[in-house]
C-alpha cells in the first residue's frame, strides 16, 4: 500500500473512533415546500433535520420502495425525496399521493405522540405548529 492510502485509512479510522460519521446526513435545516403538487397557496413547512436526527431514528421518516411497497430503511441506502414518489397521478393510495398527505401522515402522527408524552409541548405542538409558522 502507498503512504497516501495509509493515510487514509489511519484518517478513516480515526474519524470513525471520534462517532464522526462520514455518511450523508442531509441538511442541518430545510424549508420544505411541495414542487410537483403544484399547490396554488405555496405553504412552506420549517423542519429542523439535524435536531429530528437526535431525536428519531433515519428509519421513522425515510424508506425506499420496490413494486409499490415501502421497504424499511437500510443504512446507506440511496434517500430520495419524498415527491419523488408521493405525488399527484403516481399510483399510491389516496392521502398518501402528495407530498402534504405523505408529510402530513409521518410529522403529525409522530408529534401527536410526541404531545402524548410531554404535554407541556401542547401549546407550541398546537394546530399548523410548529411546521407553518405564521409570518
Ligand atoms: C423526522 C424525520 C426525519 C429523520 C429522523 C431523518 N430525516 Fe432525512 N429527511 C427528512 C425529510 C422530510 C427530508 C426532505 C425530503 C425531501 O426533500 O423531500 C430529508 C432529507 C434527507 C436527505 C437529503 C435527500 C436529498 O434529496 O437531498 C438526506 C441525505 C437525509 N435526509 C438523510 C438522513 C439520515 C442519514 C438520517 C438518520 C441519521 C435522517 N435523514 C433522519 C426527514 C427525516
Ligand atoms: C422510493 C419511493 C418513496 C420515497 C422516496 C418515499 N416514499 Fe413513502 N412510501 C412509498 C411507498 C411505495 C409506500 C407504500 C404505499 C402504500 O401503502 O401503498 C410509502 C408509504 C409511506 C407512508 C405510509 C406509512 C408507511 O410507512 O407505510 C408514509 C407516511 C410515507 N410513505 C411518507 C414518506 C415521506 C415523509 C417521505 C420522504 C421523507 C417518503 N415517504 C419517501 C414510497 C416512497
Ligand atoms: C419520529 C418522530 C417525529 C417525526 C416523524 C417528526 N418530528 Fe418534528 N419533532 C419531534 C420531536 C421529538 C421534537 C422535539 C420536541 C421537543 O421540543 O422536545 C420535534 C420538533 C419539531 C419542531 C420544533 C423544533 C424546535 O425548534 O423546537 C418542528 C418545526 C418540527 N418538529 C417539524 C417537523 C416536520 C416538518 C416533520 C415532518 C417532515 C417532523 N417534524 C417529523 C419528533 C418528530
Ligand atoms: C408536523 C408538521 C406539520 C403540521 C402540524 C402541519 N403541516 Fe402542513 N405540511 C407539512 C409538511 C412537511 C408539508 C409538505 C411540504 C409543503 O408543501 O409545505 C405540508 C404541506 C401542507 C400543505 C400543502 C402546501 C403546498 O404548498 O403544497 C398545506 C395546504 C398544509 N400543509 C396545510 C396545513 C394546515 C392547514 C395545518 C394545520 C391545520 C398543517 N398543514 C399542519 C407539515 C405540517
Amino acid at each position: 500500500m502507498s503512504r497516501k492510502v495509509l493515510m487514509c485509512v489511519f484518517v478513516a479510522v480515526c474519524l470513525s473512533i471520534a462517532g464522526i460519521s462520514i455518511a450523508d446526513n442531509g441538511p442541518a435545516d430545510m424549508v420544505l415546500q411541495a414542487e410537483k403538487d403544484k399547490a396554488k397557496k405555496p405553504k412552506p413547512a420549517v423542519f429542523p433535520h439535524a435536531k429530528h436526527q437526535e431525536v428519531a431514528e433515519c428509519a421513522d421518516c425515510h424508506h425506499s420502495a420496490k413494486d409499490g411497497k415501502a421497504v424499511p430503511y437500510q443504512e446507506g441506502q440511496e434517500i430520495g425525496k419524498c415527491e419523488d414518489c408521493h405525488y399527484k397521478g403516481s399510483s399510491m393510495p389516496k392521502k398518501l399521493d402528495s407530498y402534504k398527505g405523505a408529510a402530513h401522515q409521518n410529522c403529525k402522527d409522530c408529534h401527536k405522540k410526541v404531545v402524548e408524552e410531554k404535554p407541556e409541548l401542547a401549546e407550541k405542538f398546537a394546530k399548523c405548529m410548529p411546521c407553518h409558522p405564521k409570518k
